[in-house]
């Protein structure tokens, strides 16, 4: 897929140096996520990019670019309580498919969920909507599972 500026391998491969040098030097987690959606958000003009936090029995809303979300999310409900229950990384290439799906927009088509681990667990996931079906592939979970490993 060609997205403004190269294709979306080129693009992450650029962004990736960069998403390093900002996170590497900021132990914060919550000015990290930030700067993180900011980049996503920037590069690729996703519809929402944010995280959920692992707060007890909930996700809870985090650092996000776009509208407006839901706030609290339970454990295995809709993708990102499926993609922290099962511990694994959820594509969603139409999101009218998915059962359960939380719908924060009708305009959001097509979904990845992408799980941050420290120490083993999950303490966060990275959701990332487009208004476009079918948006993300294995080029994304690659690497955004690289980018929410680093820190
Ligand atoms: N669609 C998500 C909820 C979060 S919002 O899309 C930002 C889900 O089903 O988990």
């Amino acid at each position: 897929m060609i997205v403004k500026g190269g294709t979306k391998d080129e693009l992450y491969s650029n962004l990736f140096p960069q998403v390093e040098s900002l996170v590497e030097g900021e132990p914060d987690a919550v000015a990290d996520m930030a700067n993180v959606a900011a980049c996503l958000k920037t590069t690729f003009g996703f519809w929402w990019v944010g995280f959920y936090r692992v707060v007890g029995e909930e996700l809870v809303l985090g650092p996000f670019q776009g509208p407006v979300a839901c706030t609290r999310i339970g454990k295995g409900r809709g993708v990102c309580g499926t993609a922290w229950a099962e511990r694994r990384t959820v594509i969603v290439p139409d999101v009218g498919k998915f059962p359960g799906h939380i719908a924060c927009s009708s305009l959001s088509r097509s979904e990845i969920v992408v799980p941050v681990f420290r120490n083993n667990e999950v303490v966060a996931v990275l959701d990332i909507d487009s208004e476009r079906l079918g948006c993300f592939d294995e080029t994304d979970r690659l690497w955004l599972e690289k980018i929410v490993a680093i820190g």
